[in-house]
């Protein structure tokens, strides 16, 4: 925040007066978005494994950085699940919840283990009943647990799966003074890795005693368990060929599934394209890609021969692979926040530490689209969650509606939507439509509150600014501490 000078517009993309316009500008760009003109197929209920959300309407997972030190949910984690429960989405992806005090990616990130448990317990019991209160007993809502490892984001220290010629310069082993990844830091050998595979599966059971609906094995976002699948580099049983990099997931799918039995609705978040590094240019502050070597065994998803360009065979292939081990839920995601923002969540001003977008934000939704559809067309018979709606403002619904219709995707979950907006979906059940004054503006103060530097517990904690008072007060707040330091 104390750098705030970056937040400027330089351009303002999203200035549609109707859907018509938004359309106009899809077509002049050459896009395949669709919008329809009726949300109807959205309201349909869709079966997940041996249960039924009641909506194809979904949340997705949205860390607040607002737990306690010991990664319990506080006050502020329960406005928010409340909020989520109470908006009308039948499925409710929880937030990152690190298997392991080393595996979290800020200090205040929720945690599971023995200790924490029953308190998770009540944030779920609470989800849900504010739920049944708004929309009745008999609504079926599905909520998960997001289960993460942060690996080379992890807060302490980077965990590493390989070392990454590009990324390693800029990922930190030391934030304050700035000293990236030494030629000589270790990797987690694959001792490390199986002992991490029996924690997946303890904690497993700890969600499912709890009483979640799903556990997600998340490997997206460029964490752990997503590095792994690009590990071509890594020697050894855990990388190189493709059947290697997907030891850990099918391991801890097969453990858990032993251990757990099938009342436990296993998913996964995967990123279907990590994309390359980018970092702003200094005289515009536009992302422009960092160096990047040809080829590139260096992303899941990722054409190896012309690296900026998506190559979906083995992404494709890793959800066949979940679906025939009993995986019954994918959420595509993409991209890496710490260093290609504008490919995960397409923005109309950059976060703090990011760059001005080097692309119409359009382009991003639409690869969105796209290779979500790829995922969901190969494999028609799995439910799968997309992602990258919250910068169509009001016209996420239409946009979401028209890819269910066109078969491209299964639920439609917002992300930064739900903090500004967690009631869309009730606003949809009633009026057919969303509010304009009420949609997620995509200016990225979310983010911003999470990477505010300097402070000793690394970021504030995050909501919508520009659309939830209570947080429109944390980010004044914020500022002043900041400049008073
Ligand atoms: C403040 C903030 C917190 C987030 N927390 C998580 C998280 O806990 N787990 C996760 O998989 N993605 C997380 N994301 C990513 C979102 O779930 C989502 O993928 C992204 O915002 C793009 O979707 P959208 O266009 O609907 O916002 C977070 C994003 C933001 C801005």
């Amino acid at each position: 925040m104390s750098d705030n000078s970056k937040m400027v517009v330089k351009r303002k993309h999203f200035r549609y007066r109707n859907i018509e316009d938004l359309r106009q500008e899809i077509a002049e760009l050459g896009l395949t978005i669709r919008l329809a003109d009726r949300v109807e197929n959205l309201f349909q209920p869709v079966k997940i494994g041996h249960k039924t959300a009641g909506n194809a309407f979904g949340i997705h997972p949205m860390e607040g950085c607002d737990c306690t030190l010991d990664g319990k949910p506080s006050e502020l984690t329960i406005r928010r699940w409340l909020r989520f429960g109470a908006g009308g989405a039948k499925l409710i992806w929880g937030e990152a919840t690190a298997i392991l005090e080393e595996a979290k990616a800020n200090s205040r990130q929720l945690e599971i283990n023995d200790y924490t448990a029953n308190s998770i317990e009540q944030l779920l019991t609470l989800t849900r009943d504010k739920h049944k209160e708004i929309f009745g007993a008999n609504e079926e809502v599905i909520v998960g647990m997001q289960l993460t490892h942060s690996g080379r984001y992890s807060y302490k220290k980077p965990l590493i799966a390989f070392r990454h010629p590009v990324v390693d310069k800029v990922t930190l082993v030391d934030k304050k003074k700035k000293i990236p990844i030494p030629e000589d830091y270790p990797i987690l050998s694959d001792d490390e890795l199986e002992r991490l595979e029996d924690r997946y599966v303890e904690v497993a059971k700890l969600a499912y005693r709890i009483g979640f609906d799903f556990i997600d094995l998340k490997q997206c976002h460029t964490y752990l368990l997503n590095e792994l699948l690009a590990a071509k580099t890594r020697e050894g049983k855990y990388g190189g060929s493709f059947e290697n990099r997907t030891r850990f997931i099918r391991n801890i799918i097969g453990k858990i599934r032993a251990e757990v039995g099938d009342g436990l609705i296993l998913a996964s978040r995967i990123n279907v394209y990590d994309g390359i590094a980018y970092m702003p240019d200094p005289n515009t502050n536009i992302g422009m890609p960092r160096e990047t070597p040809t080829p590139y065994p260096y992303g899941f998803g990722v054409d190896e021969n012309n690296p900026p360009q998506p190559n979906m065979s083995e992404p494709i292939k890793l959800v066949g692979l979940m679906k025939d081990s009993g995986v019954k839920l994918v959420n595509a995601s993409m991209g890496s926040p710490y260093y290609n923002p504008h490919i995960g969540r397409p923005f109309e001003r950059p976060p703090i530490d990011g760059y001005e977008t080097p692309e119409h934000p359009l382009v991003g939704v639409d690869r969105h689209f796209r290779l979500t559809a790829d995922i969901q067309q190969a494999h028609p018979d799995l439910p799968i969650v997309g992602t990258g709606y919250s910068w169509l403002q009001n016209y996420v619904v239409n946009a979401g509606e028209a890819n269910v219709q066109d078969g491209k995707v299964r639920f439609v979950a917002v992300g930064r939507g739900s903090m500004a907006y967690p009631d869309y979906v009730k606003d949809t059940m009633e009026s057919g439509q969303m509010a304009k004054n009420k949609s997620c503006v995509a200016i990225s103060y979310c983010t911003a509150l999470m990477r505010a530097k300097d402070n000793p517990l690394h970021q504030f904690p995050s909501g919508c600014v520009p659309r939830d008072r209570f947080y429109a007060q944390i980010y004044k707040d914020a500022e002043k501490t900041l400049t008073q330091q």
